[in-house]
């Protein structure tokens, strides 16, 4: 049996008992897209013939090349320059149409050159989304003409805090180095080509009502304090001060969105929704009024009406809402897609509530928490997500009827980057991860956890090449 490492694994791989030979596998395949295979679908046949590659469409085959390309690894030196290639077939198609990833890039600013390295990772395990958390209240990282401001203050703070956050804490130690950075047009213009060159879309997200102190720090106006100058946060967790809701801010949003737009291609944009605290609703005279006005009886319930204020710019363009699962208990537009973040039970509620639901439990895929014990590893958040744990990952919640589970339209691993300050924390924190968390969105048949790590093993040299660090298997 020749030790084939292809992650993520196809659903269906046969491996024939002979070798075929060939001098050069790589110009030798036929790469075809056929219309008798759905579009998602891909064959690979590697018979005495040669091999062939077909494909439902343009994406498959790109999947079709990732995984002959791995296939190739298995390939041993023969004579005269040739190498014995493992007979094959393989019939795979990704169970999900949403397999993901998602980057925060405001908490600690990642070099565009990191973000490209990224989306290869992402490609190298046959996902197709790369989610980019632009802005929050720590940084904010994208270029908007209109308001330059926004990146000329809001991209910078002064210090950060050190050590584990505690939401206890009344005191906080600071490291005294400033930290910054964003992304011209022209630098998300060339990730999203370079992404897209490789099937993946790249998913925008404006963080809104809440997680928006960079903003009101560039424009205090954008607050319920409009006469305090705001600092961008140095500290992490979830900022008080939140957007206000007057006219003028919703105009503002919807200026910024409409650049975002022009940007990002993709058919979704992300408006964030998640830990927006209504306290300062509460006790603004202007938001008040608001609330009269709309005759809404709870402070909280104008984030539903800010979101959909702002997202009508989405739908005036055919774009599609995403939002964290707050959203659900906002009164969002049906048509958003939901991801489920809080827990698994929270895209059972949205799914029931007929959303679309993206899978991103905290308790399942959140790669900034612990993947070994705290003594040892670099200060995390919190948590404790080991390998195992993530190749273990059911991607749709127990309990939904089969018109909702339809409705679990894939999953994410999200990378929050409080505590990680560059590439190479963040390639140990999310890798090899990524690699279990892909088998689970591709719905790779669930084989014992140890034959993954012997995949994984001869996978981990793929990761090398692309330049990224991780975490060691016997760490
Ligand atoms: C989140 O983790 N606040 C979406």
């Amino acid at each position: 049996m020749p030790d084939i490492a292809i992650v993520p694994a196809p659903r269906e791989l046969v491996v024939d008992d002979g070798r075929w030979i060939t001098a050069d596998p790589a110009t030798d395949a036929v790469r075809t897209v056929v219309d008798n295979l759905g579009e998602t679908e891909y064959r690979i046949d590697v018979t005495a013939d040669g091999a062939r590659l077909s494909a439902g469409s343009e994406d498959a085959l790109r999947w079709a090349d990732t995984t002959y390309r791995q296939l190739l690894d298995a390939a041993e030196p023969a004579e005269d320059g040739k190498v014995s290639v493992p007979a094959v077939r393989i019939a795979d198609a990704p169970r999900f149409a949403w397999r993901g990833m998602m980057l925060d890039v405001s908490r600690h600013f990642m070099p565009k050159e990191f973000v490209l390295k990224v989306v290869d990772v992402v490609a190298l395990h046959r996902m197709n989304m790369l989610h980019l958390h632009l802005t929050d209240d720590q940084g904010w990282r994208v270029e908007i003409e209109a308001y330059p401001k926004l990146t000329e203050v809001g991209a910078w703070r002064p210090e950060s805090m050190v050590g584990r956050m505690t939401h206890e804490q009344a005191e906080f130690d600071y490291d005294g180095t400033p930290h910054g950075g964003f992304y011209t047009k022209d630098d998300l213009r060339e990730i999203v080509a370079y992404a897209a060159e490789r099937g993946i879309t790249v998913v925008p997200e404006i963080d809104l009502p809440g997680h928006m102190q960079a903003a009101i720090a560039a424009y205090p106006e954008l607050g319920n304090h409009p006469d305090q100058q705001l600092g961008v946060r140095k500290i992490w967790g979830i900022s008080e001060d939140v957007l206000n809701v007057n006219d003028a801010t919703v105009e503002f949003v919807r200026t910024v969105l409409r650049e975002v737009l022009e940007i990002f291609p993709g058919p979704y944009i992300h408006l964030g929704g998640d830990e927006c605290p209504a306290r300062q609703w509460r006790e603004s005279e202007a938001a008040q009024q608001r609330q009269a006005e709309l005759g809404l009886t709870e402070a909280g319930q104008l984030q539903g009406w800010f979101t959909a204020q702002v997202a009508s710019v989405l739908t005036e363009q055919g774009r599609r809402l995403v939002g964290w699962d707050e959203m659900v208990e906002t009164d969002c537009p049906k048509d958003a897609v939901i991801m489920a973040w809080r827990s698994a039970q929270r895209g059972e509620i949205a799914a029931k509530a007929g959303h679309d639901v993206v899978m991103t439990p905290c308790e399942s895929v959140y790669f900034d928490y612990y993947q070994g014990d705290p003594e040892t590893e670099p200060l995390a958040i919190g948590g404790f997500i080991p390998l195992d744990k993530v190749y273990d990952f059911e991607v749709v919640p127990a309990g939904l009827t089969d018109e909702e589970q339809a409705r679990i339209v894939g999953a994410q691993c999200n990378v929050w980057t409080e505590y990680m300050e560059g590439p190479e924390q963040v390639g140990y924190m999310l890798l090899p991860r990524l690699s279990a968390f892909s088998e689970r969105a591709w719905g790779s048949p669930k084989t014992p956890y140890d034959e993954f790590v012997s995949r994984l093993r001869p996978h981990l040299r793929r990761i090398e090449a692309l330049g990224l660090n991780y975490r060691p298997l016997d760490q």
